[in-house]
C-alpha cells in the first residue's frame, strides 16, 4: 500500500450487526459454576457489522451500513457513533418492538476475550434490496458477516454479485455457508477456528491454514484469507499461499482485532492493492488495535497506521 497517496475515497457497502458491547475486564474469565469480581463494566460500541464499517470508514473509505437498532438508549448511542465516524447510517434501521443487540464480553488480563451476543434487533435485519442496489452502484466492495439472518446476508451477496460488487465474506460466528453463497464471494477472511469448521481439518500451524484455504478456494472464493492471531495470517489465490507473519505486540484487549483486519483489508482492495498489501496492512491495524481497550475505540485511522512499524515479510508456503 502506498501510505502517503491514498487516492480518492473507495465506496464500501456493509450488511452487518450493531451491538452495545458490555465489557467485564476480569483478572481470569471464570472457571464453571465459579464467580469472580471485574474490575469494572464499560459500555462500548461493537457488533462485526458496525466494528467493520468504522474500521473501512477510518481506512479512508465511504462507508454505507445497513443494519437494525432497537428503538432504544444503546441504539441511539450506536448510531451517533456511527455518525462520528461520518458512515452512511440511512439504511440502519429502528425496531419498535425489539432491544438493540448486545454483547457480554469478559476481556482477562492477557487481552483474550470471550464473547456472547443477544442478537436483538440484529436477528430482525429485513434487507431493504433497492437500497442495497442504490449503495452497490460504483461501490468497491460489499462486507458481510454472520451476526444477522443467514437469508439476508445470502439475500445482500446475491445482489452485490449481480452489481459486479466484489463480496469479502468474514463467516463469524460460524455456520456452514449455503451451498449457493459459496460462488458468489470474491475473498473469505477466516480464524484458524472458521477454517477448520468449513475446510473439515485442523488447522493449528501455516502449512495447515494453507491447506485448508486452498480447499476452501475450490468452493468459490477467489482468495481466501486464514487469520492466526499473532501468528498473523495465511493468504491464498491463484499464484499460491503465503504466510504474513505477525507483529509483536503487548495485548490488552484483542476484541474487534478480527473486525479492524477485515476493514482494512477491504480497503485495501477495494483501492486496487495486491492481496498481500491488504494483508500486511491488516495486520498491521489489528497489532495497533490490540493495544488498545474495547472495540470501536481500538479501531485506528489510516493515519495511525501508516506511522506504524512495517509487519515482517510474507514467506511463501
Ligand atoms: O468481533 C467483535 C464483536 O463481536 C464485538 O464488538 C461484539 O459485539 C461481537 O459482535
Amino acid at each position: 500500500m502506498t501510505d502517503s497517496a491514498p487516492g480518492p475515497a473507495p465506496r464500501i457497502a456493509v450488511v452487518g450487526s450493531l451491538n452495545m458491547d458490555l465489557v467485564l475486564q476480569v483478572a481470569r474469565a471464570p472457571e464453571a459454576g465459579e464467580t469472580v469480581l471485574a474490575d469494572g463494566l464499560h459500555l462500548v460500541p461493537g457488533g462485526k457489522g458496525g466494528n467493520q464499517a468504522v474500521a473501512c470508514a477510518r481506512q479512508g473509505a465511504s462507508v454505507h451500513l445497513f443494519g437494525r437498532l432497537g428503538d432504544d438508549g444503546y441504539g441511539r448511542t450506536l448510531r451517533a457513533a456511527l455518525k462520528a465516524d461520518g458512515i452512511d447510517h440511512t439504511g440502519v434501521q429502528t425496531d419498535l418492538g425489539t432491544t438493540t443487540g448486545v454483547a457480554a464480553i469478559t476481556v482477562e488480563a492477557t487481552g483474550q476475550n470471550r464473547i456472547v451476543v443477544v442478537p436483538g434487533a440484529n436477528g430482525r435485519f429485513v434487507l431493504d434490496a433497492s437500497a442495497l442496489d442504490g449503495a452497490l452502484h460504483g461501490a468497491a466492495g460489499l462486507v458481510l458477516q454472520f451476526e444477522i439472518p443467514l437469508p439476508e446476508v445470502l439475500a445482500a451477496a446475491e445482489r452485490a454479485h449481480a452489481a459486479d460488487c466484489p463480496v469479502v465474506l468474514n463467516p463469524s460466528p460460524i455456520q456452514p455457508l449455503p451451498e449457493t453463497l459459496w460462488p458468489l464471494l470474491h475473498t473469505l477472511v477466516v480464524n484458524e477456528v472458521e477454517a477448520a469448521a468449513l475446510a473439515g481439518v485442523a488447522v493449528d500451524t501455516p502449512q495447515d491454514a494453507a491447506a485448508a484455504a486452498q480447499a476452501l478456494r475450490g468452493r468459490g472464493p477467489a482468495q481466501v484469507v486464514v487469520t492466526l492471531g499473532a501468528a498473523g495470517a495465511v493468504a491464498a489465490d491463484a499464484d499460491g499461499c503465503r504466510h504474513h507473519p505477525g507483529m509483536s505486540v503487548r495485548a490488552v484487549d484483542t476484541t474487534a482485532a478480527g473486525d479492524t483486519f477485515l476493514g482494512a483489508l477491504a480497503v485495501a482492495l477495494a483501492r486496487g492493492e495486491s492481496l498481500d498489501a491488504g494483508v500486511r496492512h491488516g495486520i498491521r491495524a489489528a497489532a495497533l488495535c490490540v493495544t488498545q481497550h474495547g472495540a470501536q475505540p481500538s479501531i485506528p485511522t489510516r493515519a495511525a497506521v501508516a506511522q506504524s512499524p512495517q509487519p515482517p515479510d510474507w514467506i511463501a508456503l
